[in-house]
């Protein structure tokens, strides 16, 4: 063999070995170690081999020379785009991008399970004349109570049971402030639903939790009467929770309700065999009449208005039609619970 295709059979030997520690360099001052030792000018391996270049017939020096240049090219090529890799990858936070990884599953969110129930109620509602209202999470005692015929020395406007704000405001207990919100700005028929979160100094178990969404329904108008009532909430839990629902009114207080009631629902349900059962009583909303007193302290004629409101919660409401066991699994923010909800 001759002296010139050894020197350039040694070069393409030293590209490959170059090569493969560039491609291995996890670094930039390795890089620099590889790009000295190689194409370093007095030491370097490339001028190494250069050396024997003088030994060499003229003729042959240039076939040499051309291939040293191509190693040299295509070395400082590499080093180059090892350091730019090198770069690209610290600035994405060090993550080493492994392309044969599967894809990540495309992931569609959807509303809470909470917001689902509200909203399917809010439509149900909708189907039976009412609008949506709101009021205010940071309430004054005002509204929270005294307007609607709570003295502030009773149990509910009690500091154990309530999150008060400086400056006479707390974080409402319960969506009823919103019914004197509105019968102070609307007139006669009333029929409205006002959605929200409200607060309590609760403990945090499967049927407690500090806050949590309500519902709070408010009919006013001449001639409301229990039967309107009634008929109201057993239609409204036959649309919700299909035709066989019952409901169930058992005698209760609010100071702001004359009479009151806790409504109860029991629901039939489909076994996958096709066979049907019914649920247990669940106790769904706290109801009532509403009291002469909360008319007047709104403003509102109580010789010729009557009317009746109610309060929900959804939390609970959602637990009965999906046979959800724990409020806290609302909040836990466990995709597997919430992504069952995603498609519904
Ligand atoms: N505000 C009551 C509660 O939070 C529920 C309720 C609303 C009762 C409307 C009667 C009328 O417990």
């Amino acid at each position: 063999m001759s002296r010139a295709v050894e020197l350039v059979d040694q070069l393409k030997a030293l590209e490959a070995e170059a090569l493969e520690e560039v491609a291995r360099q996890e670094d930039a001052e390795g890089l620099e170690s590889i790009r000295i030792s190689y194409l370093g000018r007095k030491d370097g391996r490339i001028s190494g081999i250069l050396r024997g270049l003088g030994g060499l017939d003229p003729s042959e020096r240039p076939r040499v020379g051309a291939e040293a240049n191509r190693v040299k090219g295509s070395l400082q090529e590499a080093l180059e785009r090892r350091e730019e890799r090198l770069a690209a990858d610290e600035e994405a936070g060090g993550a080493k991008v492994d392309l044969t990884l599967p894809a990540r599953q495309e992931w569609v969110g959807g509303r809470h399970p909470v917001t689902r129930v509200v909203d399917e109620l809010v439509e149900i509602f909708r189907g039976l004349g009412f609008t949506r209202a709101r009021g205010p999470e940071a309430e004054s005692e005002w509204y929270n109570f005294v307007a609607l015929n709570t003295p502030l020395d009773h149990p509910a406007a009690d500091e154990q049971d309530t999150l008060y704000l400086k400056g006479g405001y707390l974080l409402r207990s319960h969506t009823s402030p919103v019914q004197v919100r509105v019968m102070e700005n609307h007139k006669p028929p009333i029929r409205v639903l006002a959605p929200g979160m409200v607060y309590r100094r609760d403990s945090y178990d499967a049927t407690h939790t500090p806050a949590f969404a309500q519902l709070e329904g408010l009919v006013v108008d001449e001639g409301i009467t229990f039967v309107d009532f009634k008929a109201t909430l057993a239609e409204f839990a036959r649309r919700y929770f299909g035709r066989g629902a019952r409901v169930r009114f058992r005698p209760s207080f609010f100071p702001f309700t004359e009479p009151s009631a806790e409504v109860d629902v029991k629901r039939v349900v489909h076994r996958p065999d096709g066979s049907t059962e019914e649920s247990d009583w669940l106790e769904i909303m706290g109801a009532g009449m509403v009291d002469p007193a909360v008319l007047e302290s709104a403003g509102i004629d109580s010789e010729r208005y009557t009317g009746f409101a109610f309060g929900m919660g959804p939390g609970r409401i959602g637990m009965l039609k999906y046979g959800i066991p724990d409020l806290r699994l609302y909040l836990d923010n466990d995709v597997r619970f919430l992504r069952q909800f995603a498609g519904r």
